[in-house]
């Protein structure tokens, strides 16, 4: 009889000897990358792939090469008929003994280092730089503006996941689902808003910013410049009534206590982005309803549009808290504020908002097409100017190319057109959605419309002569458009341009 040797074991195979070779070579990777990421200063996207998701599926997979490679090898010599039982262990056999303890210790710091692998990993798709960075041009626009704005600091799973069990899962599955798109290139461009299933505000802002922070008002400083010759200046100073409150905190009124502690709103936007609101309804705090319908549009009380009734929170007016595309005209006027831009260069407004609006493929065909545009409209209109003032107008350039590569993407197709800011009125609906005036209850009640039930304007008017009344000033328009602003809507001339 031809009996292999006794002692040969089931080990003794292709299949387990290189899972074992790769095993081995792979923990020592593993564990080198491991202590470079722990050690180094800035987290690297890539490494952290590498690290975390990668390299433990191939170390997983030569691990169970191992095991896999000694049961074929245990069925095959069972099939050909020299093997029937099990090994048995004998605990007394210091050999056995030897064996045993090693394979206990081994797979014990293989399961701890595991576990801290798994921990990591977990950390790691929590982080910011996973959802900004590694799909680094799907999340661009996001990603930028994100880091210029109050929550630069609040990580991207705080507002779109927050905490408890069912939300990670859920969030964990569009994720793959999420993943899965960016290698196939299924995803939208723009990603679509707004995000359906975000979760309410209640759950993730309220974390951070609690109904009794807010009372009294809020003060805003705007500034303004004209796009003539002069780029005549112009400011205004208002009170935003943003109130709020519980009653000990402060008083019970304004913007954020109506909508959102005490009274409910609901509504029916009939369009996909949520810009036309034809039917809302209030339930108050006594727990009458009314129900205010926008009298153009052709719904009434009992029939409301086709689509979700939605209740209103947190989101319904900051829907960019976070990622703010500004347009360029308020870009301008907040370069030329605090001096990026010169404002001593004529027509600097209008042609620096022009150059911005051009048709650019790229971050670096836009940086040339700016350029290009204002040397060329100095060279020709202002040959002077552009000699005498060559240095002002190279960092003025240089302030137009970073307010493009920080509000526009044009690979993503973003920019401040394709994703409406609902808090205002001055260029998209926002609050005017439902106080535009003609929502209606059927007795007559009017959603308020009034200039002075939001923000009082304190002060406004050029800086060298400004009005000022702090109980409030009748709205002054920068420019003579006589009574225009009254009859039409901010934002069917405002566009943003
Ligand atoms: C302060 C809260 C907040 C933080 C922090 C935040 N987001 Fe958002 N994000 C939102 C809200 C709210 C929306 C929904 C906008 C809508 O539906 O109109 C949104 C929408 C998005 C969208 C959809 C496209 C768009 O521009 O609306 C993407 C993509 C996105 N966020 C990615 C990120 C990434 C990546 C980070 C971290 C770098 C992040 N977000 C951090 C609140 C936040
Ligand atoms: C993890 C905490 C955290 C979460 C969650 C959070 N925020 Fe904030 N928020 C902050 C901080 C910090 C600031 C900056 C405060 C400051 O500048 O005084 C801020 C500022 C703001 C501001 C004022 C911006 C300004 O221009 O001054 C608004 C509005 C705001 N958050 C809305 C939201 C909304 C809406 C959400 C939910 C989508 C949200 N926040 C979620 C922490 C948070
Ligand atoms: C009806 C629309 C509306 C709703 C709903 C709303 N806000 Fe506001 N919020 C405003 C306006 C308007 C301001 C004034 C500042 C501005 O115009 O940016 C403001 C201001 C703020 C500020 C800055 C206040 C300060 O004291 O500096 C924070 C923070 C904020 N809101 C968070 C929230 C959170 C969190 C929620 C949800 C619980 C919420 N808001 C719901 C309209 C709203
Ligand atoms: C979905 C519809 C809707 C949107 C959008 C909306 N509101 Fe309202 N708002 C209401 C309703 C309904 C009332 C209660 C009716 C009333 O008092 O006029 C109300 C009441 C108010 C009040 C109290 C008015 C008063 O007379 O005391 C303020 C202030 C207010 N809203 C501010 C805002 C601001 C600021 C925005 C935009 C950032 C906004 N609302 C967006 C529906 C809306
Ligand atoms: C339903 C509440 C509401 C009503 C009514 C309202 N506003 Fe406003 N308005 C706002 C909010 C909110 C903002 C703040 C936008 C922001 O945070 O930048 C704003 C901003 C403004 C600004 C600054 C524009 C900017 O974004 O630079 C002016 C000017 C203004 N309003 C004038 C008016 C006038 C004039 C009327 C009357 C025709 C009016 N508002 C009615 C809520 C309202
Ligand atoms: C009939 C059209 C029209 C209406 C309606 C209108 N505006 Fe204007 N607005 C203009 C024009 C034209 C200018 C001058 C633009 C320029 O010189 O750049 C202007 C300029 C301004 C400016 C200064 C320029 C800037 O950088 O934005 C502000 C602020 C402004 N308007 C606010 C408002 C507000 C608030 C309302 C609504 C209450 C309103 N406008 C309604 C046409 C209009």
């Amino acid at each position: 009889m031809n009996e292999p040797p006794k002692r040969s074991s089931y080990f003794h195979n292709w299949i387990s000897v290189i899972g074992g070779i790769f095993s081995v070579f792979l923990f020592a990777v593993l564990l080198f990358l491991f202590i470079l990421d722990f050690w180094s200063k800035q987290t690297n996207p890539y490494l952290g792939a590498i690290t975390y998701l990668i390299l433990p599926v191939f170390l997983i997979t030569s691990l169970l090469m191992i095991p896999v490679g000694a049961l074929r090898e245990r069925a095959k010599r069972q099939k050909r008929g020299y093997v029937r039982r099990f090994p048995s262990i004998d605990f007394n056999n210091p050999t056995h003994q030897k064996v045993a303890f090693a394979t206990i210790g081994v797979t014990t710091l293989f399961l701890l280092f595991t576990m801290f692998g798994t921990y990591r990993a977990y950390e790691f798709t929590e982080s910011v730089t996973f959802c900004g960075r590694l799909c680094h041009q799907v999340m661009e626009p996001e990603f930028t503006a994100y880091h210029h704005s109050p929550h630069a600091r609040v990580a991207c799973v705080q507002c779109h996941i927050g905490s408890g069990a069912d939300w990670f899962v859920r969030s964990k599955l569009s994720g793959s689902y999420q993943v899965y798109s960016v290698i196939a290139k299924k995803y939208s461009k723009p990603i679509e808003t707004p995000v359906k299933n975000l979760r309410p505000a209640q759950e993730t802002c309220e974390q951070c910013h609690w109904p009794r922070q807010f009372f009294g008002a809020v003060e805003q400083d705007h500034q303004y410049f004209l796009s003539d010759e002069d780029n005549t200046a112009w400011k205004t100073r208002m009170l935003m009534f943003v109130g709020g409150g519980t009653p000990p905190y402060g008083k019970k009124e304004g913007i954020h206590w109506h909508m959102n502690i005490d009274n409910q709103v609901y509504y029916v936007a009939s369009d996909q982005k949520r810009q036309e609101i034809p039917w809302v309804k209030r339930i108050r705090s006594d727990g009458v309803e009314e129900v205010y319908v926008d009298e153009n549009s052709g719904f009434a009380p009992d029939r409301p549009p086709q689509g979700e009734l939605r209740r209103m929170d947190c989101m319904d007016c900051h829907n960019r808290p976070s990622h703010n595309f500004k347009s360029p005209s308020e870009a301008v006027n907040e370069a030329m504020a605090y001096g990026a831009i010169d404002r001593a260069l004529p027509y600097m407004k209008r042609e620096a908002v022009k150059a911005l609006v051009g048709n650019y493929s790229s971050h670096e065909a836009a940086s040339v097409g700016i350029r290009s545009h204002l040397e060329g409209f100095y060279r020709n209109t202002y040959p002077d100017i552009a000699e005498t003032k060559k240095k002002e107008l190279g960092q003025t350039i240089e302030a137009v190319q970073e307010i493009y590569k920080t509000n526009f993407f044009p690979k993503m197709k973003v920019s401040w057109k394709e994703y409406p800011d609902n808090i205002g009125h001055l260029i998209f609906p926002g609050c005017f959605r439902c106080h535009d005036g003609r929502h209606k209850t059927s007795d007559g009640k009017v959603i308020s419309n009034s200039c002075y039930s939001c923000h009082n304007i304190v002060t406004q008017g050029p800086p060298a002569a400004m009005e000022a009344d702090v109980n409030g000033l009748e709205f002054k328009h920068p420019e003579d458009i006589g009574e225009a602003w009254k009859e039409t809507a901010c934002f069917d001339c405002h566009t943003g341009t």
